[in-house]
């Protein structure tokens, strides 16, 4: 099964996959996601046969998820009756790597067709619910329990979404759930206003919507919402430690690019 079914922005789910594949693959691997693995098979069954198949430049999108993972699961231990509103999802098997505790209830939410190959990809599980909505639509919210802590992880998805949207969905969160976290990524807006020339995105069809250079500021969108920290990307231990000699270099002459170091930024609220 080929990804021919997606569409535009759906298909950026691939890159990030792939790179959790061959993640996978190194002696000490960042995340050591076996179903990121088998799934990017049936999405792709060639998809490390063509030229730079096996190539670990992806690897700092493992680093965002494992900085993902981990908040997650800070913030699960101290809330174990949370919900958690994993948004634009894509193939991410982020509810099998954390394996939450019964007490928690876990939606992933994507387009329709991101949400089919899911089902066909991936197996069901316990206190686990797929949504097939555009996360914009924000009636999604209607069909989760509110009355609970919320931790939102919105990963590799604010960039597509216009401000305006990006604004109406945070805030939407955070008016219907007494507590929570919300965790998710910003692209700078050099890398925004320049994305309609990535060649990735032009080859999907996208680009980004938005760009902030100071991300913390959107705890100004609502009284309640606080920021709490950054997570480190490119130039974080973790990806210094694990990934293979030539990719490191590549990221550290990358990283002394103006700009370069910030254009992606992982962020953390509370509320
Ligand atoms: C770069 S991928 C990231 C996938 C996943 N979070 C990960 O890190 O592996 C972006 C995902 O956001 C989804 N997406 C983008 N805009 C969306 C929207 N308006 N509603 C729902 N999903 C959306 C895409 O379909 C895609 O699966």
């Amino acid at each position: 099964m080929k990804d021919t079914e997606l569409v535009g922005v759906q298909k950026t789910l691939s890159p990030v996959l792939r790179a959790k594949a061959l993640d996978n693959r190194l002696p000490h691997p960042i995340l050591g996601d076996e179903y990121a693995e088998r799934a990017m098979r049936r999405l792709d069954p060639d998809y490390d046969k063509r030229r730079f198949g096996t190539s670990q430049m992806g690897l700092v999108a493992v680093v965002r998820a494992k900085a993902h993972d981990d908040w997650a699961r800070s913030f699960l231990a101290g809330h174990p009756d949370a919900v958690v509103l994993h948004l634009g999802c894509g193939l991410d098997t982020r509810v099998y790597r954390i394996d939450p505790p019964a007490t928690v209830d876990w939606y992933d939410l994507d387009y329709p067709s991101v949400i089919e190959l899911r089902r066909r990809f991936l197996p069901p599980r316990e206190h686990y619910t797929l949504i097939d909505s555009s996360v914009t639509d924000l009636t999604w919210l209607e069909r989760v329990p509110r009355g609970r802590p919320v931790l939102m992880i919105a990963e590799g998805l604010v960039p597509y979404l216009t401000e305006t949207d990006a604004r109406r969905l945070l805030t939407g969160v955070v008016d219907a759930f007494p507590t929570g976290q919300l965790q998710f990524d910003t692209v700078a807006v050099w890398a925004w206003r320049t994305s309609k020339w990535d060649p990735t995105l032009r080859r999907y069809g996208t680009q980004f919507h938005c760009g902030f250079n100071d991300p913390a500021a959107l705890a100004e969108w609502h009284p309640r919402l606080e920021y709490v920290d950054e997570a480190p990307l490119s130039d974080s231990p973790v990806l210094m430690a694990k990934a293979p000699a030539n990719i490191r270099r590549v990221y550290r002459l990358l990283n002394l690019l103006p700009g370069m170091r910030r254009a992606t930024r992982i962020v953390r609220f509370r509320f």
